[in-house]
């Protein structure tokens, strides 16, 4: 699988050169101007390996805002944190709801469906505001430590952006803190989320701190135990059921790889025992899933043939 990595090079190029031009079948997000400001054009792909290896074709040394892909690494720390008193507050169910859906979680006495659909990762988000003193810097710390560059940066621009337009977020904490779900202020738990969201790292960034998962929770680049396997398995299970949110069953039916994405146009997926691919191309489909990012990913496991369902 994937050994000789001059051939993987010639793969992701050959790759790219199939999308040129499908990023006019998607929208990039306009929720907030920051993001609607972005290029449609770019794409770019990087696969980070175990062994050490970290390739890339087209833009994938260019940052973008990480948007949910934030809510991995969120949870990840979460974990580390509270351990099992966590899975009392959030569950770990696909939602079959858009990711930002307030219906169900009403019915559900203010418990998220699971970590990644916005109100599981305004509940983790109160954890590590209410078990950091300094949670954005701790949140800034590791994502600088797992990728091992300490220019990774948040988007002051996204983040004022994201403030001003958080009003459903907002629905959703207080909904939640009306169950008392939520145990910080509501203003610190948003500004901790918005925060994590805006950070700007690149493709190749990303599939090298996101090495941990695709390797029983050990960093091979630092030889760091950055969880333990016990989790890096329940983090791989949630994103295979819930990561593409509700496009996360075809994404397993069609790909199969745990896998989560942003409506900063970027797609991360992890193949264990192997390491990780990462994706991005601004324009988004209906699921807030970006179009070429997914492609490009759905392409990589079906031509290496890297379904975890083999
Ligand atoms: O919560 C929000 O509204 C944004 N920061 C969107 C996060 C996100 O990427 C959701 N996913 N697809």
């Amino acid at each position: 699988m994937l050994k000789n990595i001059s051939n993987l090079q010639a793969t992701l190029e050959k790759l790219l050169t199939t999308q040129q031009g499908m990023n006019a079948e998607g929208q990039v997000a306009d929720y907030i101007p920051a993001l609607a400001s972005v290029s449609p054009n770019l794409m770019g792909v990087s696969v980070a390996t175990i062994d050490g290896n970290v390739i890339g074709a087209g833009d994938y040394q260019v940052p973008f805002s990480i948007q949910s892909i934030s809510k991995v690494f969120g949870l990840v720390m979460a974990m580390n944190r509270i351990g099992d008193e966590l899975w009392q507050r959030v569950n770990m169910e696909p939602s079959g709801q858009p990711f930002n859906s307030i219906i169900q979680l009403e019915w559900e006495q203010g418990i998220p469906r699971n970590p990644f659909i916005n109100a599981g990762a305004l509940l983790v988000a109160d954890v590590l505001t209410s078990h950091f003193s300094t949670s954005k810097l701790a949140f800034l710390t590791f994502m600088r430590s797992l990728a091992g560059d300490e220019h990774i940066y948040i988007d002051n621009n996204v983040y004022q952006s994201e403030l001003a337009h958080g009003n459903r977020n907002a629905a959703l904490a207080y909904l939640m803190k009306s169950f008392s779900n939520i145990q910080a202020e509501i203003p610190e738990v948003l500004s901790h989320y918005f925060t994590q969201c805006s950070v700007a790292m690149s493709c190749q960034q990303l599939a090298k701190s996101l090495l941990f998962l695709a390797n029983k929770g050990l960093d091979p680049i630092s030889q760091h135990n950055i969880c333990t396997a016990r989790d890096a398995h329940r983090v791989n299970a949630i994103l295979s059921t819930s990561g593409m949110y509700d496009q996360s069953g075809e994404f397993a039916f069609s790909v199969g790889l745990p896998a989560k994405s942003g409506v900063g146009g970027g797609v991360i997926a992890i193949v264990p025992g192997y390491g990780v691919i990462c994706a991005w191309s601004p324009p988004l489909n209906t699921f807030g899933n970006s179009v070429v990012g997914t492609n490009l990913v759905s392409g990589l496991a079906a031509e290496l043939g890297l379904s975890i369902y083999h």
